[in-house]
């Protein structure tokens, strides 16, 4: 991986959670890895006052307590020399200009010719102001060699024309190519290694399709609740939070065709190609395809589970989901006729990310009759949380007297790589935008047909109080309603430890 422009990153929000957690631990691993640009600055702004000092100082809290990798005392004081910080109101039009002069000074400190990345770490309601107000003094086209870069944090839109609306404000002021919209997902290691698994080996490839899949399995579980974030989470749920963006990414890179070479606009047409042939959900059809819960009450381990509403700042009897399953289907030559399963959910037993590819069932069933542990169909799970590998599940016959079969597991675990260091999601995201290089991030007709497919769903849900809203204990695996969704015999759902 090349290391990037000298450059300087602006971080809108920078007071804020996301900052302190995330942005600035992963810059920190990278400037460790040597994979920071020569010269650098990141220059944090918020409503919040504060001088280059307290920002620093709690910037190398944020690494000490939130850091993959903490370093040690000298590098992180040596990291965060690289930190400034000014105190401006990103609502506040004349505010750029301040902005702009501070930018200027630290040129003199950073050579960088320009080459700026604006991130919008701050809530949604200002990811449509900024960037009118930095194209207004500017900032929207510096770079000699690099146009300036704008990040976009999800969620972006709430809907498909709230997601319409703020593209077209965003490419008013900056064009398509500068928009770098973030989903964390694309920026894990596993599931880039869809990609790899995919098309750098031949024996998947031909396998990968309705002549041999029988279904797919997308799950996405959390085991805790709504930490505290009702007031926010009681507006969105689980399909909007998590469905729209980070399943349907990841059915798209199971789905998607081989791209013709791998560059940000190939792969990117293959995946709003996999968007657009989803088959859209009819009204009709929402209660038996969609199914929607929230949790209830439940004790694990002794330990009393609080329900979805008794949630803080969760409004009496809402009916926001807290979980979602969903059955697809991709409507084309590859995929006709096969199911994909996505479900995500809070306060489910495990707290888990994988994609399951279910094999047809052998011709013949040879072996059935003498062995119960056998599981006809083979599965290749793709861990992408928290033990990242890949398990093929096979046959085998158990040795001895007869021919008994038993299904077994090929298991690759990243971590037996050695010392191979896997980059947080956020690490990998923030050096390829530093690059330039938006593979990974979300195009705006991308995010467009995913809110197109989803849409109709809520609306049915909006005008249809008949469609149940199913409860499931917290802690279980979901509702039982959701194992009806599976088609034919003796098919449920995984149920996934944390460690297989
Ligand atoms: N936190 C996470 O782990 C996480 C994960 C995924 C996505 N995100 C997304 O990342 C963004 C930032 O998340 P966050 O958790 O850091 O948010 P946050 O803590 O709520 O807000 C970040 C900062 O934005 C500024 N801000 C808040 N309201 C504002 C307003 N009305 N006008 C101008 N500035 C305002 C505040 O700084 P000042 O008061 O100093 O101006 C605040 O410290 C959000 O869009 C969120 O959805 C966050």
């Amino acid at each position: 991986m090349k290391k990037p422009q000298d450059l300087i990153l602006v971080i809108f929000g920078a007071s804020g959670d996301l900052t302190v957690r995330k942005l600035i631990p992963a810059l920190f691993n990278l400037f460790m890895k040597e994979q920071m640009p020569e010269h650098f600055v990141v220059l944090g702004l918020g409503r919040t006052a504060m001088d280059d000092e307290h920002f620093r100082q709690q910037m190398e809290s944020g690494i000490e307590r939130y850091g993959k990798n903490k370093g040690q005392a000298p590098d992180r004081k040596a990291f965060c020399q690289h930190l400034h910080y000014s105190s401006v109101n990103p609502s506040a039009q004349a505010d750029y200009a301040i902005i702009k002069e501070k930018l200027e000074a630290l040129e003199r400190k950073c050579p960088c010719e320009g080459n700026y990345i604006f991130y919008m770490a701050t809530p949604p309601s200002m990811f449509e102001i900024i960037p009118q107000y930095l194209q207004a003094h500017g900032l929207n086209k510096q770079g000699s060699s690099l146009p300036s870069r704008l990040v976009v944090e999800k969620p972006f839109g709430v809907s498909l024309e709230s997601a319409r609306t703020l593209n077209r404000k965003l490419q008013n002021y900056f064009d398509e190519s500068q928009i770098y919209r973030i989903d964390h997902y694309l920026g894990k290691e596993t599931v880039q290694n869809m990609l790899v698994t995919r098309f750098a080996n031949g024996i998947f490839e031909p396998l990968w399709n309705r002549n041999f899949v029988e279904r797919v399995e997308i799950t996405s579980a959390e085991s805790i609740g709504i930490e505290g974030r009702g007031a926010f989470y009681d507006h969105i749920g689980a399909l909007r939070d998590m469905l729209q963006n980070h399943l349907l990414q990841l059915l798209a890179l199971v789905a998607m065709e081989p791209p013709s070479q791998i560059d940000a606009t190939a792969i990117r047409n293959e995946v709003v190609k996999v968007f657009h042939a989803l088959r859209p959900i009819k009204e009709e059809n929402t209660a038996k395809q969609v199914i929607r819960a929230q949790y209830s009450p439940a004790s694990s381990g002794g330990k009393p589970l609080a329900g979805y509403l008794d949630e803080k700042n969760v409004r009496p009897g809402s009916r926001t989901e807290s979980y979602v399953a969903m059955k697809c289907y991709v409507d084309n030559w590859r995929w006709g006729g096969v199911p994909f399963y996505i479900r995500t959910g809070k306060r489910l037993t495990n707290k888990v990310v994988e994609i399951v590819i279910h094999f047809k069932e052998t011709p013949h069933r040879l072996f059935c009759p003498v062995s119960s542990e056998l599981n006809h169909n083979n599965q290749l799970v793709i861990r992408i949380q928290p033990d990242e590998g890949i398990v093929f599940k096979f046959n085998m016959k158990v040795p001895g007297a007869g021919f008994k079969a038993q299904a077994v597991d090929m298991n690759f675990n990243y971590s037996d790589l050695g010392n191979a260091y896997i980059s947080e999601a956020y690490e990998r995201l923030l050096l390829d935008c530093m690059n330039g290089d938006a593979t990974l991030f979300t195009r705006g007709d991308a995010v467009e047909a995913a809110w197109k497919y989803v849409d109709p769903v809520l609306a049915a849900w909006h005008h249809n109080p008949e469609i149940p809203l199913y409860s499931y204990p917290a802690g279980s695996w979901g509702p039982t309603a959701a194992d009806e969704l599976m088609e034919g015999e003796n098919t449920a759902w995984r149920k996934p430890r944390s460690v297989d």
